[in-house]
């Protein structure tokens, strides 16, 4: 559905997007995850055709440019702010867009804006404006839809309901591309997982496989824990006491399995540790920060 080659996006002459290939297929749901500044809404403005950029973006195989747009005849978006015309009704800016009444009035009462959609958008709040912006971007059921940060400012009900609604998208066949903060609302959505960080791809995985990399600590308990750290560290094994646990890589296991034996310390528990999505992403940004600082 989207292929994105090797693309270089400038603002002056600054490359803010370096060397950036992706490709999202139809029903695929990408989550878009990096720090503020990444570049995550540039390359959305860029998969756009709203900036200056080298490389190439085709959508349905055909190719977008900045002067050429029409292969996003069937992409919807939300970048940023939603562009909501204020002195009209909801109903009246979605009705600029709808080509099918029917789906119109499906979006307005899925997304819960049946109470307050006759009225004038200049009256909206936040959140009210971003489910107008949302429903605008997925009117007449694109091929591709593009949302930065859609969760932003919605409240429980309204977050619920739009993961609702891109899943059943999705399962029809749209594909996604999605930035979030909100790590949490993307993972349970999302099919993969594409991490940015300085205008740099440095993650690109289907979700499972992301989190697979979760399982990689393993917490130990041992009847003496004061004795197994002196043990651990003579043996160059690696470890941090968390509460009044050790918390060792997974390769180690049997190793330090080993020295507890041959020492006499009886084990009491070692299990799998699960890292949260959360901690896993800042994990691996650290790591990514740490070999730019040539570490
Ligand atoms: N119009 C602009 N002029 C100059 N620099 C810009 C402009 N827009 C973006 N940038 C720069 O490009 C980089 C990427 O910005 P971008 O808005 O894409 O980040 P982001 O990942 O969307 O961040 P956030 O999470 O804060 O939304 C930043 O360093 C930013 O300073
Ligand atoms: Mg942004």
């Amino acid at each position: 559905m989207l292929e994105v080659s090797n693309v270089n996006t400038y603002i002056g002459k600054i490359k803010i997007i370096k060397n950036i290939s992706l490709k999202i297929k139809a029903g695929e749901i990408v989550g878009l995850i990096g720090p503020n500044g990444a570049g995550k809404t540039t390359i959305m403005k860029t998969i756009l055709g709203l900036t200056k950029f080298t490389g190439s973006i085709t959508v349905g195989n055909r190719p977008v440019t900045e002067t050429n747009h029409r292969a996003l005849a069937r992409v919807g978006a939300l970048i940023e702010h939603p562009v909501i015309y204020p002195f009209l009704t909801g109903r009246q800016n979605l009705e600029l867009y709808a080509r099918n009444k029917r789906d119109l009035t499906q979006l307005v009462s899925t997304l819960q804006m049946d109470s307050y959609i006759n009225n004038k958008a200049k009256g909206y709040s936040l959140g009210m404006k971003q489910k107008l912006g949302i429903a605008i971007a997925l009117l007449n059921h694109p091929q591709l839809v593009i949302l930065d940060e859609p969760m932003n400012g919605l409240d429980i009900e309204a977050t619920i309901g739009v993961r609702k609604l891109i899943k059943r998208y999705a399962d029809q066949g749209t594909a996604f591309l999605i930035s979030s903060h909100i790590l949490s609302e993307l993972q349970k959505i999302m099919t993969q997982v594409v991490l940015i960080t300085s205008g740099k791809i440095i993650v690109d995985q289907p979700i499972e496989e992301f989190n697979k990399t979760s399982k990689q600590k393993y917490k130990v308990l041992t009847e003496d824990n004061n004795r197994a750290m002196s043990l651990l560290q003579k043996e160059k094994i690696p470890f941090i006491l968390k509460n009044n646990f050790l918390v060792i890589d997974q390769k180690n296991i049997f190793a330090i399995q080993d020295v507890l034996l041959k020492n006499n310390i009886h084990l009491q528990e070692i299990l799998p540790l699960e890292a949260s999505f959360e901690e896993l992403v800042v994990n691996i940004l650290d790591r990514e920060r740490g070999k730019e600082d040539g570490r």
